[in-house]
């Protein structure tokens, strides 16, 4: 079954330019794809967790569920984020929940010990010849910061990303010093793709958002903008005649004030980038019709002051509920034996929907390591359950 779904993906990315298809909705609905999902490209691709501010101070801490990986994200003493496995090295207890500060993680089931490093500070009564602490830190996952943006991967040997071409995109715009105003956490019924594919086409922008998005970013002003591996971007044009959102950085053009860059670092963050905002989210898919979303939304400067932020959070709070109600519903189509391969819209409208399987399509022609899927669907963590809270507002 996952190989003709792999010949299937490659027959896909074989279309040619000007007649993209996308994909069944076996590829969204099926628990085995999505075994086959987790063990491959979404367990080698980094994953955006979230903002550097989240944790501004030595010893403030969020966590987050990556596939089967509870992750503690914390400020070390020196400055650096590291992102440790949130699994005590006794008997494996996760060491902390939701978001928080502290100066050292104590498990909540025997009491051990740990710096904001991960090394073991005490093992209360543990008499052991074979226990030796400094063999007892948690394991450090990969961490890079990107555009003020914290990034991890579950592969160890993970080579650092670079996306040159984004960079030159969006450095005008100076994400990184954009401070974070809102965080919130929920579980959307739809398959992690869909959501990357909905968020990044601009087709549905005027149908689905005629109240909330159509008057800024009406589907007929969207334009492709740069792809590349690993990445994909289109500009969300305003109308000329539309009152400005904030100036930004000062080294923006006319032009890039004038719409929202929407991006996407595959597999699994998407985001908006305009001049006095920036909304990212990062998706942590559960199972083949479950994800989780974190969102951001971060501002620039002073630019915006509290009343304007709170419509700000507002306004994506009911752009984000339009989309999700969409994708609910999708979700239960797609497991129809008739949600087949349907003609994708021109290259500004849905040329971001072909990166992204060519992309997928890429990293399915990779080989795999041991691949622990199977046909049958019997891979130990497909159905990841969610810790700690649902949602969180404004953390500052
Ligand atoms: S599981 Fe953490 S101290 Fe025992
Ligand atoms: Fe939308």
């Amino acid at each position: 079954m996952i190989s003709a779904k792999a010949q299937h993906l490659q027959a896909i990315a074989a279309l040619p330019a000007d007649g993209p298809f996308g994909l069944p909705g076996s590829f969204y609905t099926d628990p085995a794809y999505f075994a086959h999902e987790a063990a491959t490209v979404l367990r080698r691709a980094w994953h955006c967790l979230g903002r550097v501010d989240e944790v501004a101070e030595p010893g403030d801490f969020f966590t987050a569920q990556l596939l089967n990986e509870p992750l503690l994200v914390v400020r070390q003493a020196d400055g650096t984020i590291a992102v440790l496995a949130n699994v005590c090295r006794h008997r494996a207890m996760p060491l902390a929940e939701g978001h928080g500060h502290a100066d050292r993680f104590v498990c909540s089931y025997h009491a051990w010990a740990y710096g904001l490093d991960g090394q073991l500070l005490r093992a209360a009564r543990m008499k052991n010849t074979g226990f030796d602490a400094a063999n007892c830190k948690l394991h450090r996952h990969p961490v890079q910061i990107w555009k003020g943006f914290i990034y991890t991967c579950l592969d160890p040997d993970a080579a650092p990303f670079s996306f040159p071409g984004l960079d030159h995109l969006l450095d005008p715009y100076e994400p990184e010093n954009f401070r974070l105003a809102h965080v919130a956490e929920e579980i959307w019924d739809t398959n992690w793709k869909c959501l990357v594919e909905n968020f990044m086409e601009g087709y549905h922008l005027s149908v689905v958002h005629p109240e909330t998005l159509h008057s800024y970013t009406p589907t007929g002003l969207a334009r492709k903008l740069i792809a590349g591996d690993g990445f994909t971007s289109y500009a969300a044009k305003y109308p000329k005649d539309i009152p400005s959102r904030g100036m930004g950085a000062s080294g923006l053009t006319e032009d890039e004030r004038l719409r929202s860059t929407l991006f996407a670092v595959f597999p699994t963050q998407v985001a908006s980038q305009a001049a006095s905002l920036l909304v990212s989210l990062s998706l942590f898919p559960l199972n083949a019709g479950q994800v989780r979303v974190k969102w951001t939304l971060s501002v620039f400067g002073a630019d915006l002051d509290d009343a304007t932020i709170a419509a700000r959070i507002a306004l994506w709070e009911e752009v984000n509920a339009e989309d999700r109600d969409k994708l609910e519903r999708l979700q239960i189509a797609l497991a129809s034996d008739h949600a087949l391969s349907g003609p994708l819209a021109g290259d500004h409208f849905e040329g971001t929907i072909r990166d992204f399987h060519l992309w997928l399509a890429a990293q399915d022609r990779r080989p795999t390591a041991p691949d622990w899927s199977t046909d049958d669907g019997a891979y130990p963590h497909t159905d990841v359950q969610h810790q700690g809270h649902l949602s969180r507002a404004d953390p500052r």
